[in-house]
């Protein structure tokens, strides 16, 4: 019987079991930056590789890319993050810990509203307008009117407040200066963006056409205690989709859907998903969604899909002074060219380690499997086969009688294939159970009657089911679970 899963136990059992570590451990960490172990780096590979697939190989319109991490800093000038993407912060003068004024103020009023929710809601409603209004005194004075205290010096005792930008920033060339201040991207599409017209005239592309691309961001992100949800260092898998301006729409429900289809083929059940869609629209979109996945923690986005005009292009041309435009020839109504304009974009935005911890929380389950005779219970992953770090661990039963040089040639065998592992140490039982916490679907034992009749014991993870198969249909039956 699986029991309720929780959040602590799923980050110990990632480092338990070499998916994911602290980074820089031995000194201690570094706050929201993480190592992926061999296992987890086995799991983003898979996901990053079925995204790709799904998105590059399934769309004849779609391409990839791998655009550089640091960019001319113009970019981000022209993208808005220089001088939007930020958030208010104020410090508290007593612990010199530093809030986001919303969460400081969601975090009071959470506790109000175990009282009186018509008060939390007013303090809310207060926050939303302030906020909107970029009035940071009036902010200040709502935390002191209300008397919200900080978490490890319980005092009111703060700063004024102020806007932080999240891009790190570091210097090009051996000299400081201002001037050659460079960015670490805060997101991964304005590398796409700046490409448009190398990749549309280099491959010929024709409208509408997708580039994708994969790879790091960062954000210096103010409260970030989430384990991989909310990271310094993260992977983004990014489309940006340009269509015709007036079909946005079209293209948008698309996406949602497109999208959708490929969160359930994760094997992930659809009434763990939800669509957000967002009622406050930043300037530029003209429609906005989040998918959210119900994690350990609650119903959190994973993935964004934004309608975002001819903005960011449009920016870009205007910065550069470079003519981000496209010619379409196709006819309309009227049987003349549609000619030049700057194509509208739908992005397709998902973090990969947020579909890591996703993947990991959904097939993290904790069964009893305790009898009268006896207490018994197993952790288990219950990846789909296709997403599995390891697809079949090979078993010998014992190291002698030839059984090792037995299992060691089916790993060899299956490894032109799949990922595949061999292990000798330890008990059988032992062995399975170490095998289902690292979510390896099938395990094969080697022992003397297969030296006799050329015949496996294959074992199934989730049912636990064993059954007795002749050793030459293993690699097909593997193959087969990852079609
Ligand atoms: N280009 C659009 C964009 O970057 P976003 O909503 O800021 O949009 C897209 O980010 C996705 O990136 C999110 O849905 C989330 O999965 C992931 N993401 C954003 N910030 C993250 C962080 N600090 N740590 C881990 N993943 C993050």
């Amino acid at each position: 019987m699986a029991t309720q899963k929780n959040f602590q136990d799923i980050i110990s059992h990632c480092k338990e079991y070499g998916f994911i570590f602290p980074s820089s451990e031995i000194y201690d960490g570094l706050s929201a930056v993480y190592d992926y172990g061999q296992w987890g780096s086995e799991l983003k590979k898979n996901i990053r590789e079925s995204w790709w697939r799904s998105m590059v190989y399934l769309h004849e319109n779609i391409v990839g890319i791998d655009s550089a991490i640091f960019m001319h800093p113009t970019t981000w000038k022209a993208s808005g993050h220089i001088d939007n993407f930020s958030d208010p912060m104020i410090d508290n003068k007593d612990s010199k810990k530093r809030y986001r004024v919303d969460h400081l103020i969601e975090g009071f009023a959470e506790q109000l509203a175990t009282t009186d929710q018509a008060a939390a809601d007013a303090v809310l409603a207060s926050m939303d307008q302030l906020l909107a209004a970029d009035d940071f005194a009036g902010l200040k004075n709502l935390i002191e009117t209300h008397q919200m205290k900080c978490a490890v010096s319980n005092t009111c005792n703060w700063t004024e407040v102020r806007q932080f930008n999240l891009m790190f920033s570091t210097q090009l060339g051996s000299v400081a200066d201002e001037s050659d201040t460079i960015y670490l991207r805060p997101e991964t599409a304005q590398g796409i963006f700046v490409n448009f017209l190398n990749v549309q005239k280099t491959g010929r592309m024709k409208i509408p056409f997708g580039i994708a691309q994969v790879g790091k961001a960062f954000r210096n992100e103010i409260v970030a205690r989430q384990f991989v949800f909310r990271m310094r260092e993260f992977e983004q898998m990014e489309m940006q989709f340009f269509v015709r301006p007036g079909t946005q729409k079209q293209w948008y429900e698309y996406w949602k859907e497109a999208r959708m289809k490929w969160h359930l083929e994760l094997g992930i059940p659809a009434d763990q998903y939800r669509f957000h869609d967002h009622v406050k629209l930043a300037h530029y979109a003209d429609a906005a969604c989040d998918i959210e996945y119900n994690f350990p923690i609650g119903f959190k986005e994973v993935e964004g899909i934004h309608s975002r005009t001819d903005f960011d292009l449009k920016s870009h041309q205007e910065h550069s002074k470079k003519k981000m435009q496209y010619f379409d020839n196709d006819l309309d109504e009227n049987g003349k060219p549609f000619g030049n304009y700057i194509p509208y974009v739908v992005e397709t935005s998902i973090g990969l380690d947020r579909a890591i911890l996703m993947v990991i929380s959904e097939a993290y389950t904790e069964e009893d499997l305790s009898t009268e005779e006896k207490q018994d219970s197993r952790v288990v992953l219950k990846f789909p086969p296709k997403l599995a770090p390891i697809k079949l661990a090979v078993l010998p039963l014992m190291k002698k009688d030839g059984l090792a040089e037995i299992a060691r040639e089916l790993v060899a065998d299956c490894r032109q294939q799949f990922y595949c592992f061999y292990e000798e140490k330890d008990s059988i039982g032992k062995r399975y159970r170490r095998m289902d916490a690292l979510g390896t679907p099938f395990c094969v034992t080697i022992d003397h009657q297969t030296k006799e009749d050329g015949t496996v014991t294959i074992r199934h993870r989730d049912s636990m089911e064993q059954e007795r198969i002749p050793m030459s249909e293993v690699k097909n039956l593997v193959m087969n679970a990852l079609k």
